[in-house]
């Protein structure tokens, strides 16, 4: 057996139903987790089974099922809350996924920007982490300024450094890039941000099913990320706040479930975090978030990341090897994803080619339109890693690219 294959890989890639069925006729090799990862049977099971047996609405019940309902969605932000290492289950919000924690933060953090005011973020942020920033500079007349990267992907940390002043406010940064892989040194940023003053929001969205998150230790006053990028399904993610953070976001929505007491006239709020949870939630999508922990928990996560990094390292190498092939960031130290574009072929046409192949990519833009003007590309093909895959679905995607090479220049 391959060592890169070891501990995730071929073993793993028997608990993931989506991987048995062949697409256009070929074994599927899923190398998009970056996008969404695939859901493994454990999360599908816990979700199938809260739909069949535990469905109610939450807080309100006093009946076994409602009861039910919701011991398991408060399981599930305990579970979270140990996930990131948060202090209380009180800085555990949930939302739909990573954009709406954003844009709650950026609301939140907004309200207290005045003119003049000056909001940090970086060159490669996903739109999620770059629009909400943009809306909150326009409403309150701050400014938005930005940390450049670098050719090989990597953040001007001196630049950073010159552009924290007296209007200093917020640093929003992502702690691994979506369309380079590459990863910026969040704890550095977050650390020298802290110290000038500022309010600091990571996203993780990308990083979160690829190393530990500790929020303590990082310090961040917001974190963010979606299920749906650690084997959970689509619609729920998480905004974790240190308390003192939070309690800076106005609710953004009224109605049941975030209120004390309502009379015609007015309400008072209920606290943390049900102030930021109005009406009801996403109970199912909170219990395959808590199995997806728990599937996350069942490796040993350092053999599993050093694997990761085998594979993508092979990955780089083996696409670096074809002529016309350029990996963006070529050798910077990269997570879970990588880039290239074909010298004189549109990326929708190497998705395409790979797509017959039964090799699943991601192609366009990958919501960072910015980092395609910066590094003067239309589009990117990005190839991204998850648990269950091989050497041999490394392989598959040189292969693949190498006859869309042959066929399409
Ligand atoms: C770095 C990053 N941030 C935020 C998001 C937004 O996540 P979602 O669409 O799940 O809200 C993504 C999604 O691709 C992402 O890659």
């Amino acid at each position: 057996m391959n060592p890169h294959d070891l501990p995730a890989g071929a073993q793993v890639a028997a608990s993931f139903p989506a991987l048995t069925q062949t697409v256009h006729g070929q074994r599927l090799v899923y190398l998009d987790g970056a996008a969404s990862k695939l859901m493994p049977q454990c999360v599908i099971d816990a979700i199938a089974h809260y739909q069949s047996f535990d469905h109610a609405n939450v807080h309100r019940g006093v009946h076994a099922l409602a009861e039910r309902a919701t011991a398991r969605f408060e399981d599930a932000r305990e579970a979270v809350r140990d996930f990131i290492h948060a202090s209380s289950t009180r800085e555990v919000v949930f939302t739909r996924g990573a954009t709406e924690a954003l844009n709650l933060a950026a609301i939140g953090l907004g309200v207290g920007l005045r003119p003049g005011d000056e909001v940090i973020v970086s060159a490669i942020e996903h739109h999620a982490n770059l629009v909400p920033w943009q809306m909150a500079c326009a409403r309150s007349g701050a400014r938005l300024r930005f940390i450049a990267v670098r050719d090989d992907g990597t953040l001007d940390m001196d630049g950073f450094e010159r552009l924290l002043g007296p209007r200093s406010r917020v640093l929003a940064v992502t702690q691994a890039s979506n369309v380079l892989g590459t990863v910026p040194d969040v704890a550095a940023l977050v650390a020298r941000a802290r110290c000038a003053g500022l309010a600091t929001v990571v996203d993780g969205a990308q990083a979160v099913a690829h190393a530990p998150v500790d929020v303590q230790a990082l310090d961040c006053d917001f974190y963010a990320f979606s299920a749906h990028k650690m084997y959970g399904p689509t619609g729920i993610g998480v905004l974790y706040g240190r308390e003192s953070a939070l309690d800076r976001i106005p609710p953004l929505f009224g109605g049941g479930d975030m209120i004390e007491a309502v009379t015609l006239e007015s309400a008072s709020y209920a606290g943390l975090p049900a102030r930021l949870e109005a009406g009801t939630p996403n109970i199912s999508g909170a219990v395959g978030l808590h199995a997806a922990i728990g599937f996350l928990g069942s490796f040993d996560r350092p053999r599993r990341l050093e694997a990761e990094h085998h594979l993508l390292a092979a990955m780089e190498a083996g696409l670096n090897r074809l002529a016309g092939v350029r990996v963006l960031a070529a050798g910077t130290p990269k997570q879970g994803a990588l880039s290239f574009v074909v010298d004189g072929v549109h990326a929708h046409d190497v998705g395409t080619v790979l797509d017959r192949r039964g090799i699943a990519v991601r192609v366009g833009h990958h919501c960072a339109m910015p980092v395609m003007q910066r590094f003067g590309v239309p589009a990117t093909v990005r190839a991204s890693l998850s648990v269950h895959n091989t050497q041999g679905d490394v392989q598959a995607l040189v292969d693949g690219v190498r006859e869309a090479c042959e066929r399409l220049r």
